[in-house]
């Protein structure tokens, strides 16, 4: 029988600088923040959906350095059971990230270790998962094995698209279940998938029918837009899991917050959404949306990625 909820994903160690404004281009600014926290997109999806409960293990890659050193010490600290693959030859993932008042970001991330995910040593883990967690901050080769053994084991597979990778195709996305780009990386599929150029600037003010016309052209069962403080919308098709759970379109506006740094707040929202997927599988699919708004919402209110996840006890108590 399955069980849970595995992340295959990354671990980066973010550095997080707070300013006024972002800095141009040849421009030297004085911060007035500094932290260095755990962060990767995968580590805090991980995070996120533990922290909401969800029976999760993450796979992870790190370097044989004291980075790597504290992404271990950090995750048994937080009770997150992990398999971790300690590459010999590459250097634990690092981020710089700039942070400007109103929340907005800038990120740069070199994957270092992540790019050396090995898949063949998960083939159990992943056959025997409910629910398979991916984002693109991995080798695409790896990620392609991991889909195909979900494929065969019938296990259903989330896959978070960021960043967009140039050579996603639509073989990979064949065997996905849920997808859920942002604005820029739903407008980069669309170009790249479907052959249609559209501006990203323009995503979030498309007709719930655009979206869902070029959501459809994605082959995928269910997509799910993320459009930042625009809140998402939801797109299934017949062959969607969720289909029968749920209307086929319609757009969930976010919750009201005072924004203080936006890195994670879709990692918040991804592990969020499995988790809740993974407690009430019969749910309508909309209630697993609502849970992973408030999420989002509530990491967007701390500073951080992976600290900023809330718990269920924060979720609950704020929204009830
Ligand atoms: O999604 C946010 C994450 O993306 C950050 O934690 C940073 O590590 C980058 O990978
Ligand atoms: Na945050």
């Amino acid at each position: 029988s399955k069980s849970g909820l595995l992340v295959v994903g990354s671990y980066v160690q973010d550095h997080v600088w707070q300013t006024e404004r972002l800095p141009m281009a040849g421009e030297t600014r004085r911060a007035h923040g500094f932290a260095t926290a755990p962060g990767g997109k995968g580590f805090n999806q991980a995070i996120a959906a533990h922290r909401q409960g969800a029976p999760v293990q993450f796979v992870g890659v790190i370097g044989d350095d004291p980075l790597g050193r504290f992404a271990q010490a950090y995750a048994r600290e937080a009770g997150l059971p992990c398999r971790w693959q300690v590459c010999a030859d590459a250097p634990t993932a690092a981020a710089g990230i700039v942070v400007d008042d109103s929340g907005r970001n800038q990120i740069l991330v070199a994957l270092g270790a992540n790019e050396q995910l090995d898949p063949e040593p998960l083939r159990e883990l992943v056959s025997g998962a409910s629910l398979l967690l991916l984002q693109l901050e991995n080798n695409l080769d790896a990620l392609r094995t991991l889909v195909a053994l979900a494929v065969q084991a019938q296990v259903t597979v989330q896959l978070n698209p960021a960043p967009m990778h140039a050579d996603l195709d639509s073989t990979l996305l064949g065997g996905v279940d849920l997808l859920t780009p942002n604005e820029t990386e739903f407008a980069a599929l669309v170009s790249q998938i479907a052959g249609t150029p559209i501006d990203p600037s323009q995503v979030a003010a498309l007709s719930d029918d655009a979206l869902h016309a070029y959501s459809r052209k994605l082959g995928v069962g269910t997509v799910v837009i993320t459009l930042g403080s625009h809140g998402c919308f939801v797109s299934h098709g017949a062959n969607s899991r969720w289909a029968g759970t749920d209307d086929d379109r319609y757009r969930v506006p976010a919750m009201a917050i005072k924004p203080v740094d936006s890195t994670g707040a879709g990692d918040a929202f991804n592990g969020a959404l499995a988790a809740a997927l993974l407690r009430e599988p019969g749910a309508p699919f909309r209630q697993a949306i609502d849970h992973a708004n408030r999420c989002a919402a509530l990491s967007v209110e701390g500073l951080g990625a992976a600290p900023s996840m809330p718990t269920l006890i924060e979720v609950q108590s704020r929204f009830g």
